[in-house]
């Protein structure tokens, strides 16, 4: 009976080692250690045997039943962790067509042009001056000879900001305001542009924005003529462009400049883009800043950052530029 035993355990073993699925040593299990199994049935024999036999058989029966059990433990580890891998294998994310680098984004097309103007003025001895969004009816008009009923504030469409007295405070209109605050803050000789942000109650079509930059110039010093204005935008538009083109002043009226021109360059085809208004700061200008103009005089200008990013990259439309299509603005 031992022996019978042995060589029953022995196959049960042999089977548990052989076990390709955890599925299978559970079938196994059964049918060896059951109700049913060969372990079982030995032991209900072991009632008809000597007395003196049964102590041995009953050793036989514990030892078999132990490494059966053993088997199959061992087995069970062994199929569940190379399923696991199975498993782990299947569920593993391929990483390889994630770029090791994300893509790294750039400037905004206008954020590059703000910068690249303010490389070229830095570079031609200028500092670079700012001003507040939100601005005083004075710093925006008065102080630029633009007093109350002046006929030139109808042209701005303002937009007031509900703030103090009715129609006191605005969101700029221009960057010129920012020529009042730099007189006013600091002593001549003054060599400033002003890029910034400007504002106005208008609707966006291909070529305008309510929202749109603009960057303004502003040299005070001694003996400063006409002359000194042209050639300080020539020399720009040179360095920016990084060709010449040839320009022309062309008579034009604003409020804070005498004389007033509009700087034009012309263009590959004969005709000729408005690119500037410029002229020598007025008088009143002067004095509202607090300089005095027979001591002083200087050149003023002011562009429209948008329209010469527009210029230099081709851009249809302006609204284009502020849509945030990344499609669109990857491109610059
Ligand atoms: N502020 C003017 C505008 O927004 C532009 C301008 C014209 C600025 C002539 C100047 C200037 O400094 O001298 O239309």
């Amino acid at each position: 009976m031992i022996q019978t035993l042995t060589s029953e355990a022995a196959e049960a073993v042999a089977a548990a080692e052989a076990a390709q699925t955890v599925d299978e040593l559970d079938q196994l299990e059964r049918k060896a250690l059951g109700k049913r199994g060969f372990v079982a049935a030995a032991k209900k024999a072991i009632g008809a045997l000597p007395p003196e036999e049964r102590k041995g058989v009953g050793r036989a029966i514990n030892g078999a039943k132990a490494s059966v059990e053993d088997a199959i433990a061992l087995r069970r580890t062994t199929l569940a962790s190379a399923q696991r891998a199975l498993q782990l294998e299947a569920e593993r994310m391929d990483l390889t067509e994630v770029p090791i680098r994300p893509e790294v984004g750039h400037g905004h097309i206008i954020t590059q042009t703000w910068e690249e103007l303010e490389d070229v003025f830095v570079g031609m001895g200028f500092r670079i001056a700012e001003g507040p969004h939100i601005e005083t009816d004075w710093h925006n008009f008065d102080a630029l000879n633009i007093p109350p009923g002046h006929p030139a504030r109808d042209g701005f469409d303002t937009i007031y900001v509900n703030h103090g007295q009715p129609g006191s405070t605005l969101l700029r209109t221009h960057t010129s305001p920012v020529q009042i605050r730099t007189m006013l803050d600091q002593e001549p000789p003054i060599y400033i542009v002003a890029p910034g942000r400007v504002f106005r109650r208008d609707t966006a079509d291909s070529t305008h924005m309510p929202v749109f930059h603009q960057l303004e110039g502003l040299v005070i010093d001694r003996n400063i003529t006409l002359a000194d204005l042209a050639g300080t935008i020539d020399a720009f538009v040179t360095a920016y462009f990084g060709k010449s083109f040839p320009s022309r002043l062309r008579p034009n009226y604003f409020p804070f400049t005498e004389p007033s021109a509009e700087y034009d360059l012309r263009q590959a085809d004969g005709s000729w883009m408005e690119m500037a208004g410029c002229g020598m700061v007025h008088p009143n200008v002067l004095r509202a800043g607090g300089i005095d103009p027979d001591e002083w005089s200087g050149f003023a200008f002011g562009f429209g950052i948008d329209r010469l990013a527009k210029m230099k990259y081709g851009v249809e439309d302006l609204r284009d530029m502020f849509a945030n299509d990344v499609r669109f603005l990857s491109q610059f």
